[in-house]
């Protein structure tokens, strides 16, 4: 008899952003005439760069000549892109990478929630809370929690650690042994960052524990600040010990066209029963090769544009907009009294919620009294309860009009 995967019924009825849509919806229905400014989901509203818009019609204009029509690509990318991506993300920084240790995908977002394929499902999972919901979710549909605990807000078999204002949003390194551990810096939601140091610690605690670190850096352009690192490639032994994750989605406006890539270092090499000890990137090649068939050429010789020299400043100048609209709200809700952290290395602001609201009854009240839609800081784990995030990826328009309605009694 047919079964169906029982894990999903453990997950929470909607994944975040799913809720947060059909709230939005459900109040346009009733106030149709209503301005609603999206501050929620971190969507970009800037349209791709030119540089990018030129290479892709020469890519479609390929693809419609039979001399250089391309069919099935290389399942890990093709050689043009991950040139780039070894030349400009990583050896500008003193990072030496070989070409199959990257892996171009359809973005972090898919290869964050897939890389649990290749871990036993007996692992245990460390998360920081709040979190990026897919980093849970993805491990509760495979079966690598228990089950979750109403009063706590917490699912068993995983181990949380607090990103919170009484730790300066770092992390400490847990007390139980844990397997995969899961860093996003800068922090999305808490638009925070860790120094080198301080992921030096986690490095380090995952040599000493035989564990991985899964490291996504998908918010790394930008960063402002000098001593924050963009790779934990930064951190000597980190090749040993992480995985990382990139994104063009944020990067380079990429959010509805799909890509991304994954490092996994040769390096990277975890003990099997007998002490023997096996490399992973092979296991990430087999899954790969097996169930993704590639980024379309026209995406990837679009990826490709966003290194060069026009690119880089075209999408340098989109980076530079969102985090004057950073600038904007973080200044605006401090002047009004606010509590306001990111917004500095992050294209994110984590505001407290006014004293006596919960992130969920502050969500309604922006909604509803100033048409504003954030995410409740809840929604990304049970430490981000009185928190709110709003994101700089709005218009300039938008976002002035955000604070001055924020910044108005309620
Ligand atoms: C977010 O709002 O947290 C992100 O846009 C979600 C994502 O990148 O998938």
């Amino acid at each position: 008899m047919i079964k169906v995967n029982n894990n999903f019924s453990k997950l929470q009825k909607n994944y975040l952003f799913a809720e947060i849509s059909q709230k939005v919806a459900d109040f346009t229905k009733i106030n149709p005439d209503k301005k609603i400014i999206k501050l929620g989901i971190g969507d970009v509203t800037k349209p791709l760069v030119p540089a990018v818009i030129e290479a892709m019609h020469k890519a479609v204009e390929e693809m419609a000549d039979e001399k250089t029509f391309k069919g099935y690509g290389p399942d890990y990318g093709y050689d043009f892109l991950i040139n780039k991506i070894i030349e400009c993300d990583y050896k500008s920084r003193g990072i030496d990478l070989k070409k199959d240790e990257i892996f171009v995908s359809d973005g972090a977002k898919s290869d964050t929630a897939n890389i649990t394929d290749i871990f036993s499902i007996d692992n245990k999972i460390a998360i920081t809370d709040p979190v990026y919901p897919v980093y849970l979710d993805s491990n509760i549909m495979s079966g690598r929690t228990g089950e979750y605990n109403e009063f706590t807000k917490k699912y068993e078999n995983v181990t949380y650690m607090k990103v919170i204002e009484e730790n300066s949003f770092v992390p400490e390194l847990p007390k139980e042994g844990v397997d995969i551990i899961y860093l996003c810096f800068p922090n999305n939601p808490t638009g925070t960052t860790l120094t080198k140091d301080d992921l030096k610690k986690w490095v380090d605690y995952a040599k000493q524990n035989n564990a991985v670190i899964l490291y996504d850096s998908a918010y790394e352009a930008y960063i402002t600040e000098e001593n924050v690192p963009h790779s934990i490639y930064e951190v000597e032994g980190a090749r040993e010990v992480a995985i990382e994750f990139r994104s063009f989605s944020k990067t380079a406006g990429f959010t509805g066209m799909r890509c991304g890539y994954t490092v996994v270092p040769k390096d990277l090499k975890i003990a099997i029963g007998s002490g023997e000890k096996i490399g992973i990137n092979e296991f990430w090649a087999r899954r790969q090769s097996t169930k993704f068939n590639g980024v379309s050429y026209v995406t990837q010789k679009a990826a490709e544009a966003v290194y060069s020299l026009e690119g880089q400043k075209q999408i340098k100048e989109n980076i530079n907009y969102y985090m004057e609209n950073a600038r904007i709200i973080k200044q605006g809700l401090e002047k009004a009294g606010y509590t306001v952290y990111g917004g500095i290395n992050a294209p994110y602001i984590w505001l407290k919620v006014p004293k006596g609201l919960s992130s969920w009854e502050f969500f309604d009240k922006l909604l509803e009294e100033k048409n504003i839609v954030g995410t409740p800081g809840s929604g990304f784990g049970p430490s981000g309860e009185g928190y709110f995030r709003l994101t700089a990826f709005g218009s300039r328009e938008n976002t002035i009009e955000a604070v001055k309605r924020l910044t108005q009694e309620m």
